[in-house]
């Protein structure tokens, strides 16, 4: 199946280290992460699962569940979960998913042929609390991903749904923002009465709203 931006993120019931799930009654009224990882024991997802769980503050405070998913079973993640405490230093504070017959990475389509038949692609979804896909970001197995930047990432989805702005080229929180597009000057005028930097009509440029 191919899931695109704005679809409704495939729901889907699955066991994982944290017990059985429903996915959307998982996520509640909450933004989500979901994430594949290629394989258990491995060194770069051994990595990247202890910097999750290190980071896992950021995206509790941002209101984000977090859960991971590999082709593997649950009882296999419980296992490398033991190595990931001990060589990370953090022990995984979130679900992972046990996907040994495919079928949810099948769902999201993180098995690419070409890439590997046997394992997932490194995937990540971020999904809002309307249950619609906002991001997709596909990376390579050699690859470890960089979750500052999906944390950048939510920070910009976040500001978009709550005040109408877009955010610029390597943007950083409280960094500038944009009037999105469907605002029209009379209606940011109301909105941003010290008015805005516009070098062009169509790039309308503001302080972050707080
Ligand atoms: C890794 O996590 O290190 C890895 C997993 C699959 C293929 C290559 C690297």
């Amino acid at each position: 199946m191919t899931v695109r931006l704005g679809d409704t993120a495939p729901d889907f019931t699955a066991n994982t280290t944290q017990g059985e799930i429903h996915f959307h009654d998982w996520l509640g009224d909450s933004w989500g992460v979901l994430f594949s990882h290629p394989k258990d024991f491995t060194p770069v997802c051994t990595t990247e699962l202890g910097y999750i769980a290190k980071i896992k503050p950021e995206f509790d405070k941002r209101d984000v569940k977090v859960i991971g998913l590999s082709v593997d079973p649950v009882d296999s993640h419980q296992r490398w979960e033991e190595d990931i405490a001990e060589t990370q230093g953090t022990a995984v504070n979130f679900p992972m998913i046990g996907d040994p017959d495919r079928s949810i990475a099948d769902l999201y389509d993180m098995v690419h042929p070409n890439a590997s038949d046997t394992m997932t692609v490194r995937s990540v979804f971020v999904i809002g609390p309307d249950k619609k896909v906002k991001l997709m970001i596909t990376y390579p197995a050699s690859t470890g991903r960089n979750f500052d930047e999906i944390l950048r990432v939510i920070d910009s989805l976040q500001l978009t749904a709550k005040y109408k702005v877009a955010t610029p080229a390597n943007w950083k929180p409280g960094g500038d923002v944009i009037i999105a597009g469907s605002v029209s000057d009379e209606d940011a005028k109301k909105q941003y009465p010290g008015g805005w930097k516009a070098p062009k009509p169509y790039l309308r440029v503001v302080p972050q709203p707080k």
